[in-house]
């Protein structure tokens, strides 16, 4: 289980998220930021400083958003649309920067 960043996020990507946690596993894509599932150590300091409430426990995500839980994952392990390459597991974002791509039902999701 982890934590994941569901549908509130879309368009907005206020980012206070990614200043508290403290293994800099939140990563920013284009129209939001997605949590490395394998690196997230479920110490919840992100969920409560999200100004939307975008961000929940995986087991806890509200109904209707489910599909976030496997995007979270799939911006990761899948190659992305302009991202031949999986990224994977690197170990931090803030050395790979703002990514400026979604997965593909990221990219089409109509709030
Ligand atoms: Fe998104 Fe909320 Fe973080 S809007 S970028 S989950 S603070
Ligand atoms: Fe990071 Fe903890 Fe959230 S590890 S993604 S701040 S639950």
């Amino acid at each position: 289980m982890t934590f994941v960043i569901g549908a509130d996020c879309v368009d907005v990507l206020d980012r206070a998220c990614i200043e508290e946690c403290p293994i800099d596993c939140i990563f920013i894509g284009n129209r939001m930021a997605y949590i490395q599932p394998d690196e997230c150590i479920d110490c919840g300091a992100c969920e409560p400083v999200c100004p939307v409430e975008a961000i929940h426990y995986e087991d806890d995500i509200p109904e209707g958003q489910e599909q976030f839980a496997s995007e979270n994952a799939r911006f990761f392990a899948d190659p992305l649309p302009g991202r031949a390459a999986a990224l994977g597991q690197p170990g931090g974002a803030t050395g790979v920067g703002p990514l400026g791509v979604d997965t593909p039902y990221v990219q089409a999701f109509q709030p």
